[in-house]
């Protein structure tokens, strides 16, 4: 069963429009009522990726996406949503500048489509796989998560997407994969950062083939029920949301299978301070900071007073088990 959404209570265009997060959430609830009165539909049934299909018109602004609700556990975060309009509008995205208003004003130069990821490495079905096909590769699900970023903010999200794992079983590894890269666009006709010397572009993210396995790990395509708008990450980004932010890569161009680990953009340009695996650890500070709490955007204004920060995001029942005995010093 699909649930389509119509475009007036997403409909973000201009800052009279933007919707309030009491309205998102009837709308939400009403769309999970409708959901669960279709118990027992198959998510994934042809018929509704077809419908999907023809739900998702590209190229296109902030279009409607049609997606249910999401049977992955921990991907309902029973917190008040952060308002889109600070989710959209306070963004890390260095392709775009370095301050957090930057990506909001400068991003409408990216070009999303046509697009396409390439998949490479050790993997049975490498190829280049076109952005309209890998939006119809799984059922389309709304995940609310939070994201902490590694500068000690935090938001709660309504992403949208499917788990990672999909399409990563449907190019199939090979024994030797042990570690997925992902490396996002670096076009320096559109993305006036690329040109600053801030980081050695393109920005490259990596997993382990297990984190990367996991149905927490998130190919998001959109949110609040909408395209990903340019600044956070369109047309297609990762969500891992017990990893600091910067783990999350945005504007995915390339998948690369390796048995190696990868060398990553912040871990690249600052090694004693982002290692490969960032988990969110409250017990391990950034060399010049605590990471023990954090400031969630948009709550009692900007400077409100600072919630305790949760050993994986709060994810650990989910993913507590993928580091078990590891030295979460040592690895961090
Ligand atoms: N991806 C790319 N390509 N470039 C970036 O600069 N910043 C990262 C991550 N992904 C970044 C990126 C960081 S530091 C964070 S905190 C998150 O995106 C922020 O996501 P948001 O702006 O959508 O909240």
């Amino acid at each position: 069963m699909l649930i389509k959404t119509t475009s007036s209570a997403y409909d973000h265009g201009v800052p009279s429009e933007i919707t309030p997060t009491e309205v998102y959430h009837a709308r939400r609830d009403l769309l999970r009522w409708m959901a669960s009165g279709a118990a027992g539909a198959t998510l994934a049934s042809w018929g509704a990726r077809e419908a999907f299909a023809q739900s998702v018109k590209l190229p296109g602004k902030n279009v409607p996406l049609a997606a249910v609700k999401s049977p992955v556990a921990g991907a309902m975060s029973l917190e008040k949503l952060t308002d889109y309009k600070d989710a959209t509008g306070y963004n890390n995205f260095y392709e775009f500048g370095t301050d957090k208003s930057d990506p909001a004003r400068n991003a409408g130069t990216l070009k999303t489509s046509p697009w396409s990821v390439e998949i490479e490495g050790l993997v049975k079905k490498p190829g280049r796989y076109a952005l309209e096909d890998l939006l119809k590769l799984s059922a389309m699900e709304e995940r609310i998560y939070r994201l902490r970023c590694v500068e000690g903010w935090s938001m709660v999200i309504p992403w949208l997407g499917y788990s990672l794992s999909a399409l990563i079983k449907r190019v199939e590894p090979l024994g030797a994969a042990k570690y997925v890269e992902f490396v996002t666009l670096a076009d320096p006709k559109t993305m006036p950062g690329v040109t600053s010397r801030v980081l050695d572009w393109p920005y490259v993210e990596g997993l382990r083939l297990d984190e990367a396995m996991h149905p927490l790990t998130l190919l998001s395509f959109g949110m609040y029920g909408e395209l990903l708008p340019k600044q956070s990450g369109a047309p297609l980004r990762l969500v891992v949301p017990w990893k600091y932010g910067f783990k999350s890569g945005k504007s995915i161009v390339k998948i690369r299978f390796t048995d190696k680990q990868p060398l990553t953009a912040w871990n690249k340009a600052a090694p004693r301070e982002y290692g490969f695996y960032s988990n969110v650890n409250p017990g391990v500070d950034h060399p010049r900071w605590s990471q023990a709490s954090e400031r969630r955007i948009g709550e009692d204004g900007l400077f409100a007073r600072k919630r305790k920060t949760l050993l994986f995001n709060g994810y650990e029942a989910q993913v507590g088990q993928l580091y078990a005995g590891m030295d979460l010093k040592t690895y961090f």
